[in-house]
C-alpha cells in the first residue's frame, strides 16, 4: 500500500481548471467573509439595514452562508480535488474540457445565487435556498464533476487509489445524492416552488441534507485535502495508512444517521431524535481518529511548525476540527441541546468548524498549491502568510469565545424562572446583554477578513511577479 501521496514531473497535467478554481476560491473568500462581517455589524447595529430590502439581514445571511460554503469552500474543493486526483493517479484529467465546463458552470451558479438571494428568491431551506432552475444547473455541474473525477480515477496509471481520493469521491457522490433528494420540488413559476415533502418529513429530509452537508461538503472533502497537503508540506508519510482507511469507512457510515440532532424537541418522533443523538456521540471516534492521524503525520518533524506558516495553517486547522467535533457530539445530547439550541452557542460551534477547520485547511492548501500552479518557488511573501495565520487565529478565538459566552448566557437567561413560574428576564433583556459580545464577534470577523484580504494580495503578487522556479514548464509542474 502506498503510505505517501506519489508525485511525478513526467506527466503533462491539465491544470487550467485548478488554476481558475484556486483564484476563484480566494476571491469568493474575500466576498463571502465581507458579507459575514457586514451581517455581524447588522446584528450589532440593525440600522445598517438602511431600510433597503435587498440589504436586509434575512436576505444577506443566506448570501453569506452560500458564498462561504459553496463559493469559497466549493472552489477550494474543486481546485484541490482536480489537483490531487491527477498527481496521485499519475494521469491528466479525464475530459479537461468538461473540467473547464464545471468551472464556468459553478461560477454561473454563484452569480445566480448572488443575484437571486438579495432579491428575496428562496426555497427557505437552510443551505439549500436556491430556486429550482439554479438547482438544476447545480445538478448538471455536479454530475459533470463526478464524470471528470471518477473518469480520472478510471484512467489512472497506478493500481492503488490514494486515500485522499476516497474522501473526495465520497464527498462528490454524497453531495449529488443529498442535493437531488432534498431539492425535489414542484415548480410554481420561474422562481417559485414547493417542496415535494410536507411537515415533519420535510424537516427530516432537510436536516438529513443539512447535517450531511456538514459531514460531506464541510468535512469529507477537506479531509481529502488534509491527507494530501499535510504529508506534502511536512515531507512525511501519513502517520497510519491503516487508520486512514478505518477513518474513512467509520466516518461516512456514521455521518448519515446524525441529522436528527438538529430536530431535538420537535414533532420528529422521539426515537428518531435519540438515534441522531447516539450516532452523533459515536461520531466523536472517527473524527478524532482522523484528526490524530493528521496531527501525528508531523511525528519527527514537529520543529517544522516553528518556521513554516503553511504547516501552521494545516495543523491548527486540525486542532479546530478536533474542538468542533468534540463540541458537536456534546451539543447533540438532548439535555445539552435544550440549553444550546436557538442560542449563539450554535453560531460559535459553526464558526469554530467553519473558520478554524474549513477556512484554515483551505488557506493552507491553497498557499501550498498556488505557487506550484504558477511555477513559482514559493508565495510572494512568506512573512505575509505568517501574519495572515496570526490575524486569522486571533480572529477565530475572539469570534468563538464571544459566541460561547453569549450563547450560554442567553440559554440560562431564557430558562430562568421565578418561584411563581414567571420568567426572570424578558427576551429584550437577553438581547441587550448580548450586545458587547456582538461587538467582539465583529472585531474577530474583521481580523479574519483582514487576513483573507492579505492572502488575496499575496496571491495576486505571486501570480504576477513571484520568482519563477528553475524547472518551470507550464504543463509539467511538479505536484
Ligand atoms: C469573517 C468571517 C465571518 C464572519 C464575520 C461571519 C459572520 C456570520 C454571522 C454574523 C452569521 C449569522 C449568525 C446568526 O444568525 O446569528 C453567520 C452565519 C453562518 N456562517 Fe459565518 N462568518 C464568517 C465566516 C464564515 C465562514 C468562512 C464560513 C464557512 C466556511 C461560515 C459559515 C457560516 C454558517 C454555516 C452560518 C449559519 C449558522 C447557523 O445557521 O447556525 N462563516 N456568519
Ligand atoms: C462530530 C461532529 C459534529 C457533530 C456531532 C455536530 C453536532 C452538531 C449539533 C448538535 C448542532 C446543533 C444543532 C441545533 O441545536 O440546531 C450542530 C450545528 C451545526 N454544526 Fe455541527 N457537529 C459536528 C461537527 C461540525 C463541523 C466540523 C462543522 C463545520 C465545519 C459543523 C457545522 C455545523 C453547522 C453549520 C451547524 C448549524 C446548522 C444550522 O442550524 O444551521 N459541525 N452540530
Amino acid at each position: 500500500m502506498a503510505a505517501n501521496p506519489v508525485s511525478s514531473n513526467a506527466v503533462a497535467y491539465t491544470d487550467d481548471a485548478v488554476r481558475g478554481f484556486s483564484l476563484a476560491a480566494v476571491l469568493w473568500g474575500v466576498v463571502g467573509m465581507a458579507v459575514g462581517v457586514f451581517i455581524a455589524a447588522q446584528l450589532t447595529w440593525p440600522e445598517l439595514n438602511f431600510g433597503i430590502p435587498w440589504l436586509s439581514y434575512g436576505r444577506l445571511r443566506p448570501l453569506h452562508t452560500n458564498a462561504v460554503i459553496f463559493a469559497f469552500g466549493g472552489c477550494a474543493l474543486f481546485a484541490t480535488s482536480y489537483h490531487v486526483v491527477q498527481r496521485t493517479c499519475q494521469t491528466p484529467l479525464f475530459l479537461p474540457w468538461l473540467a473547464k465546463f464545471t468551472f464556468w458552470g459553478w461560477q454561473l451558479v454563484i452569480l445566480a445565487a448572488a443575484i437571486s438571494l438579495p432579491m428575496g428568491f428562496t426555497q427557505g431551506k437552510e443551505y439549500a435556498e436556491l430556486e429550482w432552475p439554479i438547482d438544476i444547473l447545480i445538478a448538471v455541474v455536479w454530475v459533470s464533476y463526478a464524470i471528470v473525477f471518477f473518469g480520472t480515477i478510471g484512467i489512472r496509471k497506478v493500481r492503488h487509489i490514494y486515500v485522499a481520493n476516497w474522501f473526495f469521491g465520497a464527498f462528490i457522490i454524497a453531495v449529488a445524492l443529498l442535493h437531488i433528494v432534498n431539492s425535489a420540488a414542484l415548480p410554481a413559476g420561474m422562481m417559485k416552488s414547493y417542496s415535494a415533502y410536507a411537515g415533519v418529513q420535510d424537516a427530516m429530509v432537510q436536516w438529513w441534507y443539512g447535517h450531511n452537508a456538514v459531514g460531506f461538503f464541510l468535512t469529507a472533502g477537506f479531509l481529502g485535502m488534509m491527507y494530501y497537503y499535510i504529508p506534502k508540506q511536512a515531507e512525511r508519510p501519513v502517520y497510519s495508512y491503516r487508520l486512514s482507511i478505518v477513518h474513512f469507512w467509520a466516518l461516512i457510515f456514521t455521518y448519515m444517521w446524525a441529522g436528527p440532532h438538529h430536530l431535538h424537541y420537535t414533532a420528529l418522533p422521539d426515537w428518531a431524535q435519540s438515534v441522531g443523538m447516539v450516532f452523533s456521540l459515536v461520531l466523536l471516534a472517527p473524527s478524532w481518529g482522523g484528526m490524530i492521524n493528521g496531527v501525528m503525520t508531523l511525528s519527527g518533524a514537529w520543529h517544522k511548525l516553528r518556521d513554516d506558516p503553511i504547516l501552521k495553517f494545516l495543523i491548527v486547522a486540525l486542532s479546530f476540527y478536533g474542538m468542533s467535533t468534540f463540541e458537536g457530539p456534546m451539543m447533540s445530547i438532548k439535555t445539552v441541546n435544550a440549553l444550546s439550541h436557538y442560542t449563539d452557542w450554535t453560531i460559535g460551534h459553526v464558526h469554530s468548524g467553519a473558520l478554524g477547520w474549513v477556512g484554515l485547511i483551505s488557506m493552507g492548501s491553497l498557499y501550498h498549491l498556488i505557487p506550484r500552479l504558477y511555477g513559482r518557488t514559493e508565495m510572494f511573501s512568506v512573512k505575509a502568510i505568517e501574519l495572515h495565520f496570526w490575524t486569522a487565529t486571533l480572529g477565530i478565538v475572539l469570534y468563538i469565545a464571544a459566541m460561547w459566552i453569549a450563547g450560554v448566557m442567553q440559554g440560562l437567561m431564557w430558562r430562568a424562572v421565578n418561584p411563581d413560574g414567571t420568567l426572570v428576564y424578558t427576551f429584550v433583556e437577553s438581547v441587550k446583554a448580548t450586545f458587547p459580545f456582538y461587538v467582539v464577534r465583529l472585531l474577530g470577523g474583521l481580523l479574519y477578513l483582514g487576513g483573507m484580504v492579505l492572502m488575496a494580495w499575496n496571491v495576486v503578487m505571486t501570480v504576477r511577479g513571484g520568482r519563477r522556479s528553475v524547472a518551470y514548464a507550464p504543463q509539467l509542474v511538479r505536484a
